[in-house]
Parts: structure tokens; C-alpha cells; sequence
């Protein structure tokens, strides 16, 4: 099933054929192999409790275990902090994998052929991909040629060996108007296929196109799954613009890839953090160094795409921006999405007009991790930028000063992190403890007030649904016989309002299809909210699924219809009208009043 998460979903495609088999089949294949409990205990002990299995939550920090596995359904679900899912679901956020990387991971452990790729031989993606890296091997022979000689000189002249730029792909885009054109068409990529991936420009008079990028020095963007998305380019020496991005494309998406991520990996892995630089060359230069996590921007600030990346590795970065960078707002921004999305960030300051690219060539890896180590939290950093800026003689400016930060502390959603700053900011701004506390504290609630309602709201969305509709869910779900028959007994309008309609509607789907109705199946049907409502269901202890207790459920949600109607009658009744409504109105109520109470009778007291 697709993760129960949002944004990153990718459900198979229904239909899809790729390699012959449907992609559907595949997950389901997978589905039907994989044994959850035996996964889950890869990761974490697991100990028989009743008809489950249960341990500490991977989830969230806990000492006693509210995490259970139900190894018949498949699923699992933590009573302490509400995760829940199923086999894919598990992997993805154990090891932050995306569901086609979980489905790989699946496939691969029980030996089921996967159909390679997503993306259809026709797409615009797979177009834009494929003329790429008809680009990039043109750039690459041009940087060998006789004309690439100025471009090699200029690498070579920052300091790039030859096994940086083999390693890096870099090429060059010699001057004139359609020699990648030229190349393309040769190649067999259509003219609208380089356009499309923005390799060529139109000129809108004419619609001739012509190359993007010329004369520069270009640097392919890789992203994780190795495929070539992009290009920066850089003019060789002083010019306009200095770099030249691809455009954003059907493969390539500035907001959610990171320079150099595909080599970083490792390293932010081995070293627990990522290293957050400006440029392109300050990254290369970094690698070539063997300073292996640093990754960048591609000429945008930190989106929460980015975060989503990152966050697969790590949740420390260490930002080494130009050292006046860290005063402009397009800076601070990004930092504040570091924060807010949980991250720990600390500052590396440099000496004035170093970036990391020119002085870790100057100085050697080893000055340049002694710096990395000497990194400070950020928003000690701020601090004492603030303190520099600001006259803290008096309390006006010690006030001023604290307001600057106090809203980035604010933001540090740990509160232990969040104390352990306000002696550094006493001691900096030279404020009594107490005082910072107090504003601190201010600050603080402020900002959680909007949080609680948020996440409260998000559990409200998700979650409730009355306990009559959670068992009639289960009575569907576990039991054959009582399925086919309450099935037919649902009137149209009992579930008018009811979150599980959506569930509701999948199982009858399933059976007409005369298909099995598994837990896993059907919340593969259903919206991210319906997959909650489910799992849910699934873990709470109800009583068995018989068709008394079905019928109950039902009968009592379909009282509740009865009752909404009841009293808009009431209301009609009571803002008064004419003698002939009024008296049809009082049979409609007495009529309803004589079915509700007979539904109650057969519902169960809950
Ligand atoms: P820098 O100018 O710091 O880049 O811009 P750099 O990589 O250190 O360049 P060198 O050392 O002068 O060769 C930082 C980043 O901002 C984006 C690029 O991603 C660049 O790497 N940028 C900069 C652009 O997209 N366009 C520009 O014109 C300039
Ligand atoms: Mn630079």
C-alpha cells in the first residue's frame, strides 16, 4: 500500500503495464509474500502479547511499549503515538524510503521481479532525461577538444584535478548558437525534446531555437536515483549571469534536489550530519578535499522539499554560507525552514572573504574541519551577530536584540535545546537569566498555542470516527458472512456523514469484483485519512465480528440519521408556519420517533 504519509505518495498506477507484468499486481504479489512481523523484528524485538505482538514504538521515545503488530491484518499500529500502517508503510519510515525504493527493498527480499522504472518509454520526463544525457556526453567531448582548451585552463586554474572532473562530469558549452543543436538532432533527439528539457531555447519572434548555454563551463545535476535532471552552467571568468541553471523541467525541480546529494549520502551518513554550502564549486571543492557530506542549493534557497531529502539522512546540518550571508533574508529564511522542520543547525564562520571552496584549498582539509568542529549553534551565531550590531549598553538594545532572536528560539521544537540557549543569550547580551527566561518563556507559549490547535485539528481530521462506526468497520472487515449481509442491509443515506463511507465503498468494490477483502487491500484503496480510519479500527479491542453486533452498529449510526433529521423537524416546527405544515411535520416526527426507538432497541449500548 501507498504510505498513509501525503505529499511524497506515489501509488502504483493502476493499469500501468511496464515489462509485461501490471504494476498493481507486483505490489500486491509483494503484499501478499511479505510477512510483517518478521520484517518489524529485523528492526526491533517483538513479544507475543494475546493475539498480537508488541515493543517499543521505532516511532517515538517510549519505555513501555504500546506498539503492536497484527500479523494477521498485517498491520501495525502505536497506541502512544498514533503511527500505524502497513508493510511498505513500515519500511518507508523506518528507512526513510520513498514506496517505490519500500517496494524494491520487498521485491528483492522475497525474490518477486520487479518492472523497472516509473515512467513510461513516452513521458516528458523520460524525454527530457534521455536528451540530457545526449548533452552531456557532447559537453563532455567538447571539453576534451582543441576549443575546450580556455575551459580547461579555467579549471584547472581553480584547482580541479583530473579525477574531480571525470568524477564530477563536468564539460564544457562551447560559444555559438547550435552546436548542441546540431549534436541533438544527429543524435535522434527531437528539437522539441531539447526544448522541452531546456537545453534549447525558442526565440519567441521567430520560434527558432537555439543552445542555452553557451560558453560556459557546465556542471550536471545527478539526483539520487542517478539520473542526470540537469545542468549548471558557469561563464568561464567574469560575465552575466555568472551561472545558468536549467530551467525547471519535467525531470528537474530546483525546490527538491540538492547538488552533489548522490556522493554526499554516504558521508552524511558516516559523519551523522550534512554539510550545507552556497556553490556548486564549494561543494566539489569540498569532495575533492574528502570532505564527502557537503551538498548545496541549486541557486535557491532551502525549501521544504530540501528538508524532505535531507531529512532521509540526517537531522544536523552545518551551514557554511559566505560569512555575511548569514545577515540576508533570503539566508535567514532557509535557516528557518532548517528549524522549524526540526533540525539541528550550527554555523561554520570562516575568516572574511574565504568560502569554503577557496580555503579549504588555501588551507588543506584539516584547517577546514577543525572550523567544521568549531561550528556553533545557530542561534548562538545569531546571537552574537546581533550583539555586534546592536549598542547593548542599554536596555533598549538589549531588548531590541532579544526580540531579534528570541523568535528563532521559539522555533527549536525541543524544549531542552530550547533552555540550553538561554544562558548563552543572558551571557552574550548581557541580560539577567531570569529576564531572557521570562521572554523566553513568552515567546514559547505563543508560538505552541498555534501548534496544539494544529495537530489537533490534524487528529480530528484523521481519527474520529464513533465507536459504532469503528466496529461496524471491523464487523465488514473480519467476517465473510456478516460482510455480504450488512452489506445489502445499508440503506443509501446511513452513511452520509460518516467517515468510513470511503472505506465502506472499497470493500463493496471488492466483493462485487469477487475479490479477497484484505486489511491491506482495502486501505490500498483508500485516501490517506480512510488508511488511518482503518488501521485504527483495526487495533482497537472490539467485540468479535458477528452479525448481531454488525447489525447493531449499523442500526445505531442509521438512529443517529434519524435523529439529525428529527431535529431539523424540530426546528421547523419551532420557528412555526402554517397549520397544514405543522401538521404534516408533527407526523413526520412521530413516525421517526417510533423507528428510532425501534433501531435502539437492536443497537448495541455503547
Ligand atoms: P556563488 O557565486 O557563491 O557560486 O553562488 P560559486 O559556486 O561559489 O561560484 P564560483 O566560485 O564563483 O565559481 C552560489 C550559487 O548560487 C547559484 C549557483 O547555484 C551557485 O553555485 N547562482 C549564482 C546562480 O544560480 N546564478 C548566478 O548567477 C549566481
Ligand atoms: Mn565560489
Amino acid at each position: 500500500m501507498p504510505p498513509a504519509g501525503g505529499h511524497s505518495q506515489r501509488r502504483p498506477e493502476v493499469g500501468t503495464r511496464v515489462g509485461g507484468r501490471d504494476r498493481t499486481d507486483v505490489v500486491e504479489v509483494v503484499r501478499a509474500q511479505a510477512d510483517l512481523r518478521s520484517i518489524v523484528s529485523d528492526y526491533l524485538p517483538l513479544k507475543k502479547s494475546g493475539a498480537k505482538y508488541r515493543g517499543l514504538c521505532p516511532f517515538h521515545s517510549e519505555k513501555t511499549p504500546s506498539f503492536y503488530v497484527d500479523a494477521d491484518k498485517q498491520l501495525f499500529y502505536c497506541f502512544g503515538c498514533g503511527t500505524g500502517g502497513d508493510v511498505f508503510k513500515f519500511l518507508m519510515l523506518y528507512e526513510k524510503l520513498e514506496f517505490p525504493e519500500a517496494l524494491k527493498t520487498l521485491a528483492a527480499r522475497y525474490g518477486i521481479p520487479v518492472p523497472a522504472g516509473r515512467s513510461p518509454e513516452n513521458s516528458d520526463r523520460h524525454k527530457a532525461l534521455a536528451a540530457n544525457r545526449q548533452a552531456l556526453a557532447y559537453f563532455r567531448e567538447q571539453l576534451g577538444r582543441p576549443g575546450g582548451e580556455a575551459a580547461r585552463k579555467y579549471l584547472a586554474g581553480r584547482g580541479m584535478g583530473g579525477g574531480t572532473i571525470e568524477r564530477f562530469q563536468i564539460g564544457f558549452a562551447p560559444d555559438g548558437w547550435s552546436g548542441l543543436k546540431n549534436h541533438l538532432a544527429s543524435a535522434g533527439v527531437s528539437e522539441g525534446d531539447g526544448v522541452l528539457a531546456g537545453l534549447l531555447a525558442r526565440k519567441e519572434e521567430t520560434g527558432r531555437s537555439y543552445d542555452r548555454f553557451r560558453d560556459r563551463v557546465m556542471y550536471p545535476i545527478v539526483n539520487l536515483a542517478d539520473e542526470l535532471i540537469g545542468f549548471g552552467g558557469r561563464v568561464l571568468g567574469e560575465g552575466e549571469p555568472k551561472y545558468l541553471n536549467s530551467p525547471e523541467t519535467p525531470a528537474f525541480s530546483k525546490g527538491e534536489n540538492l547538488y552533489a546529494i548522490g556522493f554526499a549520502r554516504e558521508g552524511i551518513r558516516k559523519e551523522g550530519y550534512a554539510i550545507l554550502v552556497e556553490g556548486y564549486m564549494d561543494v566539489i571543492a569540498l569532495h575533492q578535499a574528502g570532505v564527502a557530506h557537503a551538498v548545496a542549493t541549486l541557486g535557491t534557497g532551502f525549501t521544504t522539499g530540501h528538508v524532505r531529502l535531507l531529512k532521509r539522512f540526517t537531522d544536523r546540518v552545518v551551514v557554511n554560507f559566505d560569512p555575511d550571508a548569514a545577515g540576508r533574508a533570503a539566508t535567514r529564511r532557509s535557516l528557518e525552514v532548517l528549524l522549524e522542520s526540526g533540525f539541528e543547525v550550527s554555523v561554520v564562520s570562516l575568516p572574511a572573504g574565504k568560502d569554503p571552496d577557496l580555503f579549504i584549498r588555501e588551507q588543506g582539509p584539516e584547517k577546514y574541519r577543525e572550523r567544521l568542529g568549531a561550528a556553533v549553534p545557530y542561534i548562538e551565531f545569531l546571537t552574537r551577530d546581533v550583539a555586534a550590531r546592536q549598542d547593548l549598553s542599554g536596555t533598549r538594545g538589549k531588548v531590541a536584540a532579544l526580540n531579534e532572536v528570541l523568535p528563532f528560539l521559539a522555533r527549536l521544537d525541543n524544549p531542552v535545546r530550547r533552555a540550553g540557549h538561554v544562558e548563552m543569550l543572558g551571557t552574550v547580551l548581557g541580560i539577567e537569566d531570569r529576564l531572557v527566561l521570562q521572554e523566553l518563556k513568552d515567546a514559547v507559549r505563543e508560538r505552541r498555542k498555534g501548534l496544539q490547535a494544529a495537530t489537533l485539528h490534524a487528529a480530528r481530521g484523521s481519527w474520529i470516527v464513533s465507536e459504532s462506526e469503528s466496529r461496524l468497520l471491523r464487523a465488514l472487515m473480519d467476517a465473510r458472512d456478516v460482510r455480504r449481509t450488512i452489506l445489502g442491509e445499508i440503506e443509501e443515506g446511513d452513511l452520509e456523514t460518516s467517515r468510513i463511507a470511503e472505506v465502506v465503498k472499497a470493500i463493496r468494490d471488492l466483493v462485487v469484483k469477487d475479490e479477497d477483502v484484505t486489511y491491506p487491500r482495502v486501505a490500498s484503496l483508500v485516501s490517506d485519512q480512510a488508511r488511518d480510519i482503518i488501521t485504527r479500527a483495526a487495533a482497537l479491542p472490539h467485540p468479535p465480528a458477528t452479525l448481531e453486533e454488525g447489525r447493531g452498529c449499523l442500526m445505531a449510526l442509521r438512529a443517529a440519521r434519524l435523529e439529525r433529521q428529527m431535529g431539523d423537524i424540530q426546528k421547523r416546527l419551532e420557528s412555526g408556519g402554517k397549520a397544514a405544515d405543522v401538521d404534516d411535520l408533527l407526523r413526520r416526527k412521530v413516525e421517526l420517533k417510533r423507528r428510532i426507538e425501534a433501531l435502539r432497541q437492536a443497537s448495541p449500548s455503547t
